[in-house]
């Protein structure tokens, strides 16, 4: 036995654990926050690469949206929020996440981040989509996310209480009782083989990040595959909204995957989009043009780059400011060989973020016992049909600082008991084979067709077939959980008959008041809706049979 709560094949299989220690699965900004607000409670992080390197966070460019301006308020950032989220937004959710952000923005302050000041010391805030006022706090210009995960690694390798599993992945929850209990997880041990281990905690923090990684072309690195949203629907939670994916409108067009983002804050510096012939086109779409909400602009970006081509024009708003302001964009551009100085950025749509996931509480809790959600695997309520630039950092520290307060309190009292009939079942199933790519490349290219900006019934269609068929492959762990997520999306995209934030349907092309309320799916809700869609005469199949 190496630490409390953990045990695999080659150890004593003790019948039961009582381990005061929780369990979260991911390194990235919500994991580390919330591992670090458990003090001076004993937390194991499991994180899929390096500490700090792995998920989205490391790679966000725009920042921390809080309402920390002079003449900014926070009923206007929870208005602009709900405005944002086109009719879905659970407004209590939005007013706290809102009425909390800038005392978590003291916080990482005090952790070491280094948001960018003016000379008198005050907070510089850059404006984004949708947002009535400048409002997020930033780093280095583009560089927030990858600046405050390097100041959350340094505070979590510090910190007495909290153990990191690097190099591991959870491939399963275990639940005993129907509450649970623990994770499966495959590890890399020092020889380079892995070892399947089973961590029993007494709560146990879902914090895996989203999901893009199922489309064809997205600003998520590897890894987000919606695993945790995978689990936890196996394990029976509730999931929520599955069918909102967030397309950022401005992913530079190159072939590198992840997409490198141009962020959006360079519109909010006045950048303007521009098609093929040159022709500003946004101003005609949309009142507030370049930073009408996010699912607009991808629509029209996307038409535009079928048409010929879509490009960011930076030249007259930043030009030869590029480099100093926006230097990871730079970067980006110079690597694809465009100088955005002098040349527009060809840009196409990107899955960039799921509103959807695992329902939570105002504290993070899931409909499972034992299991709590933070971050982008996570729907709170506060993204609605789609996410307001900025508020997500913000709703992984807000919502990471309310499972901590929430797991910390019961800490003490809570007990697990797992059989060690229960561990030996877990610990003997075979650590999980990666998943085959031609398998993968063909999931992620039939959700960037069907599943996609734009969508409709025969499509989702094909969609919900190619899940469960490669759900139901011998392909291993990995595969399994994508098309379990993909799955959950192309369902609840298929039963809403309507067009809403993220959710673009050609054949409900407008927003049907009677639907306007949030989805609540299980995985066994689903796959029973999948099967009756796809295999019966349903007329909205036939095309795609
Ligand atoms: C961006 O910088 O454009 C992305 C910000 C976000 O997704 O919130």
């Amino acid at each position: 036995m190496e630490a409390a709560g953990v045990t695999h094949l080659g150890a004593e299989l003790r019948s039961s654990f009582a381990p005061n220690r929780a369990l979260i699965i991911g390194g990235g900004l919500g994991g580390l926050f919330t591992a670090l607000q458990l003090a001076p409670h004993p937390v194991t992080v499991i994180t899929g690469g390096r500490l700090g390197e792995t998920g989205s966070s490391p790679l966000a460019q725009g920042g921390i949206a809080a309402a920390m301006g002079e003449t900014d308020t926070v009923e206007a950032h929870t208005a602009d929020t709900i405005r944002a989220g086109d009719g879905l937004v659970d407004e209590a959710m939005a007013g706290m996440l809102a009425r909390e952000a800038p005392a978590r923005i003291v916080e990482l302050l005090d952790l070491g981040v280094p948001f960018d000041k003016d000379l008198e010391g005050r907070l510089l805030l850059s404006r984004e989509a949708a947002h009535s006022a400048r409002r997020v706090v930033k780093v280095e210009g583009d560089m927030a996310g990858a600046v405050i995960m390097q100041a959350l690694t340094r505070a979590v390798q510090a910190a007495d209480h909290i153990t990191v599993i690097e190099d591991a992945w959870a491939e399963d929850l275990v639940v005993h009782k129907g509450r649970v209990v623990g994770a499966a997880v495959s590890r890399r041990l020092e020889d380079g083989s892995r070892r399947r281990e089973v961590h029993i905690a007494v709560a146990v923090v879902m914090a895996t990040g989203g999901a893009g990684g199922l489309y064809e072309v997205t600003t998520n690195p590897a890894g987000a595959t919606g695993s945790g949203l995978a689990m936890a629907a196996k394990a029976g939670a509730v999931i929520a909204d599955a069918e909102f994916v967030q397309f950022h409108p401005t992913a530079i067009l190159t072939d590198a995957d992840p997409a490198p983002l141009a962020t959006e804050a360079l519109r909010g510096e006045g950048a303007k989009l521009i098609d093929a012939t040159g022709r500003r086109f946004m101003s005609e779409i949309h009142q507030d043009a370049e930073l009408a909400p996010r699912d607009i602009v991808a629509r029209a970006v996307f038409d535009k780059a079928h048409a010929g081509g879509a490009f960011l024009d930076c030249r007259e708003a930043i030009g030869a400011r590029f480099e100093e302001e926006f230097p990871r964009v730079y970067n980006y551009c110079q690597e694809a060989g465009i100088d955005p100085v002098r040349q527009p950025i060809p840009v196409a749509p990107a899955a960039h973020y799921h509103m959807g996931g695992v329902l939570t509480d105002a504290n993070g809790r899931t409909t499972l016992n034992g299991l709590w959600a933070c971050g982008e695997v996570a729907s709170t309520g506060v993204h609605g049909a789609n996410r307001l630039a900025s508020n997500s950092l913000l709703e992984a520290v807000v919502f990471g600082a309310r499972i901590a307060r929430d797991v910390g309190l019961h800490m003490d009292t809570m007990v697990v008991h797992v059989s060690r009939k229960k561990l030996r079942k877990v610990l003997e199933r075979k650590a999980g084979k990666a998943a085959d790519p031609d398998r993968v490349r063909e999931l992620r290219r039939v959700m960037s067709r069907h599943a996609g900006v734009v969508r409709d019934g025969a499509g989702l269609c094909r969609a919900m077939r190619a899940a469960l068929a490669l759900g139901n492959s011998k392909s291993g762990p990995q595969l399994t959980m994508m098309a379990t997520t993909a799955l959950m999306i192309s369902v609840a995209a298929w039963m809403r008959h309507e067009s809403r934030g993220g959710h673009y349907r050609s054949d409900y092309p407008k927003a049907d008041e009677a639907l306007r309320q949030r989805s609540m799916l299980t995985l066994k809700q689903a796959r029973k809706i999948a099967a009756a869609a796809t295999g019966s005469a349903n007329p909205d199949c036939e095309e795609s049979r």
